[in-house]
């Protein structure tokens, strides 16, 4: 990548130039790209509301992409889609891979649910995008990755923040030496509620961007506070410390009890003299050096212009999704990266029920096992 990630989601000839402020000029390069037909299971909140938007920006664009099913299993749902779209609708997964044969399938169903459709899916010869946490366990993951292997087809998790402009431009920084070797780095998330699990559903995009901003995690150690407005979930504040493979060290703090509003997520990693800040997923902040003047990116385009999908990464990482199905390299994400995540969700989580720190990589099961076995005997 050789342009700063702000800049990449906006074509300024076309907008300010060409009068073309939507970017729907006839694309000869986009429009030439082998079709790629495209299912979803799980047609619910994330589906239609970061997906199908995500869908229509990259059609309006010319990409060759056909919506040839969506499964839900609400009937009520069902029959607004139907209404809403003009795509087959189904209420069971095995009969939509049966009848529409999609190429490329994006899972979006309840965590819980994730390995049966995507397992399916790839069985059924469809490259597979999995919302996350991958799974709730390990395991789990484990045969998704398996099963891709097996069917020589690719299964990546969402990671949509990494192709957020305020996180692409972190990481181009980094890789164009800006801050130097990566050597400490803290970040926080604050969830704001917990009708949720903190770590899987939350924590686990801070944990992705961790690793993609300073590398694979060696070890974590974690204390954190037991729920205690909801019993379905283990904690409701956690702190840890980490160990990067490189030698790196850093802390996060995560939340589910203070407020989701800004200030609510921040990153810093520090290098040579120099270091970043990323806030709120809306500004990045560089620190060259003692003698420079600090260097700030922030959303300056209008929301006119932008649309919220592309900003939260969804059409970013869609289309990379699609590029993949059709043969090319992914260029932000590899497909073990979501098994990775939530791995350091279920490390922190036996870290904190330990009270010593855990080294990675985890035998999944045997994590599975002692995460079980620890929660049933605290309940
Ligand atoms: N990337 C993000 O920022 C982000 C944001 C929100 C949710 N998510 C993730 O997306 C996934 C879905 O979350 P949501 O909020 O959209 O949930 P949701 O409950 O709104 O939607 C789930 C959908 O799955 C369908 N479904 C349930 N059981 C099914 C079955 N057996 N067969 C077929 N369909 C079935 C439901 O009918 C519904 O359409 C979860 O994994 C969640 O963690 C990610």
């Amino acid at each position: 990548m050789s342009r700063p990630a702000f800049l990449e989601l906006l074509d300024a000839e076309a907008v300010f130039r060409r009068a073309d402020v939507y970017q729907l000029a006839y694309d000869e390069d986009r429009a030439a790209k082998a079709s790629v037909r495209l299912a979803i299971i799980g047609a619910g909140g994330v589906a239609q509301a970061k997906y199908l938007p995500a869908i229509g920006r990259l059609r309006s664009r010319w990409e060759p992409v056909e919506l040839v099913g969506l499964v839900t299993a609400d009937a009520q749902q069902a029959d607004r889609l139907r209404r809403g779209w003009s795509v087959p609708v189904f209420a069971d997964a095995r009969r939509m891979l049966d009848e529409a044969r999609p190429d490329a399938v994006i899972v979006s169903t309840p965590d819980g649910l994730h390995a049966e459709h995507v397992i399916a899916s790839l069985e059924a010869g469809a490259h597979v995008l999995v919302e996350k946490p991958i799974a709730r366990r390990l395991t789990d993951a484990r045969r998704m990755l398996d099963a891709a292997h097996a069917a020589q087809r690719l299964c990546i998790t969402v990671c949509n923040k990494r192709y957020s402009p305020p996180y692409a431009q972190a990481r181009w920084l980094v890789d164009q030496g800006r801050i130097g070797r990566p050597a400490l780095l803290s970040g926080k998330f604050t969830l704001g509620y917990d009708y949720v699990d903190l770590l899987e559903v939350g924590t686990v995009h801070l944990f992705d961007l961790v690793r993609y901003l300073a590398g694979d995690v060696a070890a974590v150690a974690a204390v954190a506070a037991p729920s205690r407005r909801n019993d379905r979930y283990r904690f409701e504040n956690v702190a840890l410390t980490l160990t990067f493979g490189s030698g790196a060290v850093g802390s996060l703090v995560t939340s589910s009890t203070a407020t989701s509003f800004h200030p609510w997520e921040r990153m810093e990693l520090f290098g040579e003299g120099a270091w970043l800040a990323v806030d709120d997923q809306r500004a990045v902040t560089l620190y060259p050096g003692d003698d420079a003047p600090a260097e700030r990116w922030e959303q300056v385009v209008p929301h006119t212009l932008l649309s919220a999908e592309e900003w939260g990464g969804f059409v970013g990482l869609l289309e990379d999704f699609l590029d993949a199905v059709r043969g090319q390299e992914l260029r932000r994400t590899r497909p073990d990266d979501g098994y990775r995540a939530y791995e350091l969700v279920v490390a922190t989580q036996l870290s904190a029920l330990r009270a010593a720190a855990v080294d990675l990589p985890l035998d999944a099961a045997a994590a599975d096992a002692e995460l079980r076995d620890r929660t049933e005997r605290k309940a």
